[in-house]
């Protein structure tokens, strides 16, 4: 369904709530149990992950808003100006105004699977730059895009900042980069914002702020199940476990069962003893060449990084391989 709203263009292609229930089903089939980490980003979701990012101790955001702002001149010097600019995963489409006025894109097309807030951010940001021609799409972008609602001949630069990147297993990551480099076309670029590896202690503290936003973050998953599939858990019956894991280098987020319960959904019933775990996210952290590996293997040849002085954030610009190379 597409719809015209004075100056922006709205395409909707919401997941049906089937795929929110069967996924979760699924997920607490398994052992060790989980729920994928797109579930966290309904409208309450969207405004505490928000709330997250303003918290001291994740330095994710400030971290590499600190870099784009730094560098936008010579970012625009590489992306270029007048592309399309496509942006999986916009949420409240921040960090992207750091660059439309060094960019001066052809149009932006924000991205989201969140929709109320998707529409609310292209709305706000078309007030905010009248010049800016806005294709918003309600989508789930973690599977391959097709933009049949895109304006055509213009050279395509996906952004794709925050380090999202990062909650897709390593086989993943190479499937959604290489699906971008698709979508771009040989010669279009990614902007991608990858945190990197560091002390697990900074890991630890940014997610488990102080002011508990991480954790009702992480619990919030359960509330929208509760609502939108109609069942029971008992939230105070869990609680938020998040740490490094070494080996893996990856941060693990995990709902902890506190209170032995027994959860209804649909037709299933799932028996939860004190103790058992629903894995809710992965978080990978990564060396600079590790993932320049990585996006080579997917069909991107790395152009330039930029990063902040204590190495904390990475920010990179890939461009897209014509297949014989
Ligand atoms: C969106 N994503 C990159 C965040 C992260 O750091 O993995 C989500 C998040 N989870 C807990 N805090 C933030």
């Amino acid at each position: 369904m597409t719809s015209n709203n004075n100056s922006i263009q709205f395409h909707d292609y919401q997941p049906k709530l089937a795929q929110l229930g069967e996924a979760v089903i699924h997920g607490l089939s398994q052992h060790p149990r989980s729920i994928p980490p797109k579930f966290f980003y309904d409208q309450t979701g969207s405004e505490i992950f928000d709330d997250i990012c303003e918290t001291d101790e994740y330095y994710v955001a400030r971290t590499e808003i600190g870099i784009l702002e730094n560098h936008r001149k010579d970012i625009a010097k590489h992306v270029g100006t007048g592309c399309l600019l496509i942006e999986p995963g916009s949420g409240n489409s921040q960090k992207v105004r750091i660059l439309l006025d060094a960019l001066r894109p052809h149009a932006y097309l924000p991205m989201d699977i969140s929709r109320d807030y998707l529409q609310f951010a292209a709305q706000q940001l078309a007030n905010d730059y009248p010049w800016l021609e806005i294709h918003a799409a309600c989508i789930d972008y973690s599977v391959p895009i097709d933009l049949p609602f895109a304006p055509v001949g213009t050279r395509k630069v996906a952004f794709f900042p925050g380090s999202s990147i990062g909650n897709f297993e390593r086989g993943q990551a190479k499937i959604f980069l290489r699906n971008i480099a698709n979508m771009v076309e040989p010669g279009g670029g990614l902007l991608i914002g990858v945190d990197l590896k560091k002390d697990p202690s900074l890991l630890h503290a940014a997610y488990n702020d102080a002011d508990g936003n991480t954790a009702a973050f992480n619990l919030n998953l359960l509330t929208r199940v509760n609502r939108e599939l109609g069942s029971n858990f008992d939230l105070d019956g869990f609680s938020h476990h998040a740490f490094y894991n070494e080996e893996h280098g990856r941060v693990e987020m995990h709902l902890v069962c506190e209170k032995s319960q027994y959860i209804n959904i649909h037709s299933k019933q799932f028996h939860f003893s004190v103790g058992e775990s629903i894995h809710t996210e992965n978080s990978y952290k990564y060396h600079i060449d590790d993932f320049q590996e990585l996006a080579q293997q997917a069909g991107f040849r790395p152009i330039k990084v930029w990063s902040d002085e204590d190495h904390l954030f990475s920010v990179h610009y890939l461009e897209a391989e014509h297949e014989n190379n």
